[in-house]
């Protein structure tokens, strides 16, 4: 105990002294002190020789002592004959919790042995607090105990008794908790808890409360404990998603693996009511189930199918998450997975029809296919651009959505191409873009757009005169850039009329491989050359043609012989040349004028003295045909000379003719010029004024010719542009100069007459000439007949002989030209 206690027993001592007394004066025979518990040794209970009437000297003379069984508490003071507590004395062990402790006490004395009985009794002091067997004591109580539910409480203890026991009960202040105490009869109060308000464990897993216990001393003593409440976890929260809808989206390439989103939930509960597992919600289609999985603990929602956007551009679905609480609870939401469009498809071009083959003169714009593009991609990845190879001669025309035709974009030409592999390109606006490409085969279908064609535009054949007839001469050939029946070809001969008789009458062509046979045999003296035309028709419908010109050559065979002109055999057997005796040597006598109606080396003529009379006064030459004299004339000399001349040609074989001249040598004739010179000499002044005149004349003529020129070359142009008669389109006959040669007819210049030279030339091709003569002609009113082709030559030269009157021509150097070159316009 501690010194604060001792002091209050000391006070409870006084006390007690008071009473001792009191209670000495009222009890009367039996001897019975009172006295509290817990007094300290020593005190005086009472002086027990003078209540039991005893001297002092005598109590020690007789022993008196105090027999008790058990323990001593008591002893007694023989001196003072006083009752002394020699023990502590604590009720509670004597007497428990019985209401009164009265300790019997007997006195022995002896000499005479007497027994005196005394009683104490022990009075109860509060020196127990009240006291629970736990100092700290854990209640469980589940959370879901509803408001009023009781639960009972340790009591408290104390020895103490009466008003020193335990009086009541109280409780730290709680909202959720109350105290009630019960009084049962033989258990004392026994304190309950009542739930006052309902418990979440959520809120508050534990409440610490201290009952505290209280006695009725004075003053008053405490016994506490701590009660700790465990609310325990009832499943009463359902798990709670994070989010009532997830919204994520995903590429529709992710691979099967693929984490795309976690669900998350939590749940308040504790323990198993809070853990959570999660798993698609009721009637989940078998489609998202297969394409996607949830992982039971973690949440994570995962690919593992495959995903298309071009299938399925969104899944929503309904989650749950479970805790395993009994029963167990869930929670829900949605998620939505939209799947990100990826360009994962390439365009697809759809051919839905082709008209091949197209018609090669198909008009531009001509449909030839109708095309379709798809892309199951959306946005840009679906939108298609389609083109078509720049090369060919298509294009595209968009019709409506993603409709194409192909329409021909320029003339197609089947002889260029006949079939093109249109390239078809469709790429999407993705990134990066893909492509598709198709060919399409057009074929071009043959069209007779072309007509035959010659090899040459015009075909040149020589053949010699006098040929056989049936002779194959040459082949014309064609060709035809189209194709089948429209190649076909057929030739044949344009008719047209050949010297008045038809040219199908002089030549065949085998219409198949265009060979040309002559039916006839030609004279190159008749006709040197002519044109005929051919045709090449092919089988198309409509068919075409086209013309080629055959120029036939006859080649001059040595046919002809020389025939001489002058001097002419028709003037008499002989012709009489005069000449003065006094020539001197080279003398001109006369000239000797052979023709050769072939030509070329045919026509080339030599002239050569055969006989003579007198070989070495006369003599020809070997070129020109000029008689001339070697020497001068001498007296002896004969006066009737006779010249036997052969004219040969250069042919092969070679032709020749003789002519035989006859010369007279006469005295006292004069030179024919000479007296001309003497003419004009004599009268000076006249011959000046005639040149005068000529010369006016002459440029009058020239003026005249001039413009007569202009006109007719204006005729001329005009009429070229009307048709084909001109005489000027012979200008481009250079290629066959050689067999029309120009014949010129050359007069002597020396006075009268000596000779007429014939050049050559080529009349077959003239249809008209006129002369033109020098106006100091005397003889202007001079015309040739013309000379048609058909005319014989030699008539011809006839003609001209039958018009020169002998020695008569007294113009000087005139030169005239006749050829169909210089030709005029009929
Ligand atoms: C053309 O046909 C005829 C008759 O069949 C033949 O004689 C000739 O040689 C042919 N010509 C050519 C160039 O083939
Ligand atoms: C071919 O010549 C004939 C007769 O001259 C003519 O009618 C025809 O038009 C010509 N054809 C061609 C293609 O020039």
């Amino acid at each position: 105990m501690s010194n604060g206690s001792r002091h209050l027993v000391a006070e409870w001592h006084a006390l007690w002294l008071v009473h001792f007394f009191f209670l000495w004066n009222t009890i009367q025979g039996q001897i019975r002190y009172t006295i509290p518990e817990e007094l300290q040794q020593g005190s005086v209970v009472g002086n027990i020789a003078k209540d039991l009437g005893f001297g002092i000297s005598e109590i020690s003379e007789r022993k008196l002592r105090i027999a008790s069984e058990g323990k001593q508490y008591f002893s007694v003071d023989l001196g003072k004959g006083e009752l002394i507590v020699s023990e502590r004395i604590d009720r509670e062990t004597l007497c428990g919790q019985s209401a009164s402790c009265v300790l019997p006490l007997q006195v022995v004395i002896e000499n005479p042995l007497q027994l005196h009985r005394i009683e104490i009794e022990i009075q109860d002091i509060n020196d127990n607090a009240p006291n629970f067997i736990t100092i700290k004591s854990i209640l469980k109580i589940p959370e879901s105990v509803i408001p009023g539910a009781r639960f009972p409480l340790e009591s408290a203890q104390d020895p103490d008794v009466g008003t020193n026991s335990l009086r009541s009960y109280t409780l730290s202040t709680s909202e959720f908790f109350r105290l009630n105490v019960k009084n049962l009869d033989n258990a004392g109060k026994v304190p309950e808890l009542i739930i006052d308000k309902a418990l979440d464990r959520e809120k508050q897993s534990v409440h610490q409360l201290v009952l505290t216990a209280l006695d009725g001393g004075n003053p008053v003593k405490s016994g506490t404990v701590v009660i700790n409440v465990a609310v325990q976890d009832v499943n009463d929260n359902a798990p709670i998603f994070d989010q009532t809808i997830y919204k994520t989206s995903v590429s529709e390439k992710a691979e099967p693996g693929a984490v795309i989103l976690r669900l998350k939930a939590t749940d308040l509960d504790d323990g198993p009511n809070g853990v959570l597992q999660y798993y698609f919600g009721p009637h989940t289609s078998d489609t998202v189930q297969t394409t996607f999985s949830i992982c039971p603990d973690t949440g994570e929602v995962s690919v593992i199918g495959k995903l298309d956007y071009e299938e399925s551009k969104s899944y929503t679905f309904n989650v749950l998450a479970k805790d395993q609480g009994l029963p167990e609870l869930e929670g829900h939401s949605s998620v939505q997975i939209d799947i990100v469009d990826e360009n994962d498809n390439p365009p697809e071009i759809i051919l839905t029809s082709l008209s091949s083959p197209v018609q090669e003169n198909a008009s531009v714009g001509t449909v030839v296919a109708l095309i379709n593009v798809k892309d199951p991609d959306s946005g840009d990845n679906g939108k298609v651009d389609l083109h078509v190879s720049p090369e060919t001669p298509f294009k595209l025309k968009p019709s409506f959505e993603n409709h194409y035709s192909l329409v021909t974009d320029s003339r197609l030409d089947r002889e260029v191409n006949p079939e093109y592999e249109v390239e078809i390109v469709a790429s999407d606006f993705g990134s990066p873009s893909l492509q598709t490409k198709k060919l399409v085969t057009v074929k071009v279908l043959d069209v007779n757009d072309n007509p035959p064609l010659f090899s040459q535009p015009s075909f040149n054949v020589y053949i010699k005169e006098n040929n056989a007839a049936g002779a194959s001469l040459c082949s014309v050939s064609a060709s035809d850039a189209d194709q089948d029946k429209n190649s076909l070809i057929s030739y044949s001969i344009v008719d047209s009329s050949l010297q008045g008789v038809p040219t199908s009458s002089y030549f065949y062509i085998n219409s198949e491989n265009g060979t040309i046979y002559s039916l006839n045999s030609f004279d190159y003296e008749k006709i040197k050359v002519f044109q005929i035309t051919v045709q090449a028709k092919d089988h198309g419908s409509p068919s075409l043609s086209s013309n080629a010109t055959v120029h036939v050559f006859i080649l001059d065979q040595n046919d002809n012989a020389p025939a001489v002109i002058y001097p002419s055999a028709i003037m008499g057997s002989v012709s009489h040349q005069k000449m003065p005796r006094s020539a001197k040597a080279g003398h001109l006598v006369t000239k000797v004028t052979a023709v050769d109606a072939d030509s070329g080396h045919n026509a080339w003529i030599s002239y050569k003295v055969v006989e003579a009379t007198d070989a070495s006064l006369l003599g020809v030459n070997l070129y020109t045909g000029e008689v001339r004299t070697k020497r001068a004339v001498s007296e002896h000399d004969d006066s009737s000379q006779r010249l036997l001349i052969e004219i040969k040609d250069n042919g092969e074989p070679v032709q020749s003719t003789t002519v035989t001249v006859g010369i007279l040598l006469e005295d006292g004739i004069h030179e024919p010029i000479s007296d001309f010179r003497q003419k004009a000499q004599e009268p000076g002044k006249k011959s000046n004024k005639i040149t005068f005149y000529l010369i006016i004349s002459l440029a009058s003529v020239s003026a005249v010719s001039f413009v007569t020129f202009v006109i007719l070359a204006v005729k001329c142009v005009r009429h070229s542009r009307r048709g084909p008669c001109c005489c000027m389109r012979r200008a481009d006959s250079d290629g066959y100069e050689n067999p029309n040669r120009n014949l010129q007819i050359q007069l002597n210049t020396d006075g009268p007459i000596k000779y007429v030279e014939v050049l050559g030339g080529d009349m077959s091709q003239s249809q008209s000439f006129r002369s033109c003569f020098s106006p100091v002609s005397e003889f202007s009113d001079f015309t040739f007949v013309k000379p048609s082709s058909t005319t014989d030559f030699k008539e011809m030269i006839n003609v001209i002989d039958a018009s020169l009157p002998d020695s008569a021509w007294t113009f000087e150097g005139q030169q005239v030209r006749i050829g169909n070159r210089m030709g005029i316009c009929a």
